[in-house]
């Protein structure tokens, strides 16, 4: 079972791609993470070809066999990986890499390109939006330290270049839009639930998932 999650930065794919992931016992791929360890990788000097990442089940992320983990989410690394994100070589080595781990195995991966690009036949296709000022505030509460004026000015040049190019944020005809807007997690997380069995259900019928 593949079930991809996409929407922009702060609309919540990550709290929801965790939940689904261990409601539906699914490996979890947060995609925004591989993009952050090659752009740290590129950070401390490596050439590109030299960069090898690992996802693992834990979620945590290896950058050439050391845990980056916690290295990844200051906003010198959302700046960097969203530049990084920018450069071809780059996705097609990452969208190769998370092909394979979709591959055999049931996965919940979330990013911007999961449902248009990586995964075009995964069974269910959610899209997470919300206001670029609401996903502000939730970034403010994540990281308190930074001025809400200042997440804001970073998220709307993230959402103009994270938008940009490669399939990026494209809702496809199929893909089931959930606005977060003013609503609990538990409450989005509920709705994503009954879209993934409802989409299983439909499946099941059809005979898809049962091969
Ligand atoms: O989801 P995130 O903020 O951790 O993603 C980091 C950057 O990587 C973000 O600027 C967008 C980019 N990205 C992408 O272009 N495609 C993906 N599938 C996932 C992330």
């Amino acid at each position: 079972m593949q079930i991809a999650i996409d929407g922009p930065a702060g609309s919540g794919k990550t709290s929801v791609a965790r939940a689904l992931a261990k409601r539906f016992g699914c490996l979890l791929v947060n995609t925004g993470a591989m993009y952050r360890a090659v752009a740290l990788g590129l950070f401390q000097g490596l050439n590109f070809s030299e960069i090898s990442i690992e996802v693992r089940p834990d979620e945590r992320i290896l950058l050439n066999g050391q845990d980056v983990t916690e290295q990844l989410y200051t906003p010198q690394m959302d700046e960097l990986a969203s530049q990084v994100a920018a450069r071809p070589e780059v996705r097609e080595f990452l969208i190769a890499q998370q092909r394979a781990l979709a591959r055999d195995r049931d996965v919940v991966m979330e990013g911007r390109d999961i449902g248009s690009v990586v995964l075009p036949n995964a069974d269910v296709k959610l899209y997470l939006d919300a206001s670029v000022e609401e996903r502000a505030r939730r970034r403010c509460r994540e990281r308190p330290h930074q001025p809400y004026a200042d997440v804001l000015a970073q998220m709307r040049a993230r959402d103009a270049r994270d938008g940009v190019g490669f399939g990026r944020l494209q809702i496809t005809p199929e893909t089931i839009v959930i606005r977060t807007e003013g609503r609990t997690l538990e409450d989005v997380i509920a709705e994503a639930v009954r879209a993934v069995e409802s989409a299983l259900q439909k499946r099941g019928a059809s005979g898809k998932l049962s091969e």
